[in-house]
């Protein structure tokens, strides 16, 4: 594996040197497939993607209407995300997700391979801003990675450790297999969708 200067996950400069090196490992290269059959499903609704990376889904769902954003906090990912949003770029936003406000309430978070970059000790920060931005009735949809690898990212959950995540907040709607998964997380993700309560 390539030898990287920068260790903590956490920090927007350990995900800048793997854009710029081109190390991106957890990178479907497009939109996934429960993704669009979700969107192909749903009334547009107003979408947050956090941790977006390259944001391929940004510009798939603005396409289709919907009032998207994406943010990052590496401006290295956020320039490849605008590269990929082409007229829609204004809309990939470098912001922290804890810090970050929406114009106009969420009715929509999209997970991918966000939860798995963090440090499993920043899991339950993660899960209550979900739950803070998410009126009741709003969804977190998107790929959730399974696996008890001690080290990362990605650093899996367990279906178990999921559930005592979200049990508080957020009722299970959907939960299927995933059919397009690239190498990193084949095998062990799955496509759930959860509604605030
Ligand atoms: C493993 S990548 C996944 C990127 C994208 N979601 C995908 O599916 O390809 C994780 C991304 O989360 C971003 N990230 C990590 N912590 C963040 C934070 N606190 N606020 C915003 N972005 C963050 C990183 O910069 C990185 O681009």
């Amino acid at each position: 594996m390539a030898d990287f200067q920068q260790r903590d996950p956490l920090s927007p400069a350990f995900w800048d040197e793997r854009f710029e090196r081109r190390f991106t490992p957890w990178d479907h290269g497009g939109v996934p497939q429960a993704l669009r059959d979700f969107a192909a499903t749903s009334a547009p609704l107003v979408t947050l993607i956090p941790g977006c990376g390259s944001a391929y889904e940004l510009a798939f769902l603005a396409r289709r209407g919907w009032n998207a954003t994406a943010i990052d906090f590496s401006p290295a990912a956020v320039a490849q995300g605008r590269q990929a949003a082409g007229a829609h770029a204004a809309r990939v936003v470098e912001a922290d997700f804890f810090a970050w406000q929406p114009a106009v309430p969420l009715q929509l978070i999209y997970e991918r391979a966000f939860l798995c970059a963090m440090p499993r000790a920043m899991w339950p920060r993660v899960a209550a801003r979900w739950a803070q931005l998410l009126a009741p009735g709003a969804l977190l949809a998107g790929y959730f990675f399974f696996d008890d690898a001690p080290k990362g990212p990605p650093f899996g959950i367990s279906r178990a450790q999921l559930d005592e995540l979200l049990r508080a907040d957020f009722d299970c709607i959907v939960d299927d297999a995933v059919s397009d998964s690239i190498p990193v997380f084949a095998g062990k993700e799955r496509w759930m969708v959860w509604r605030r309560r």
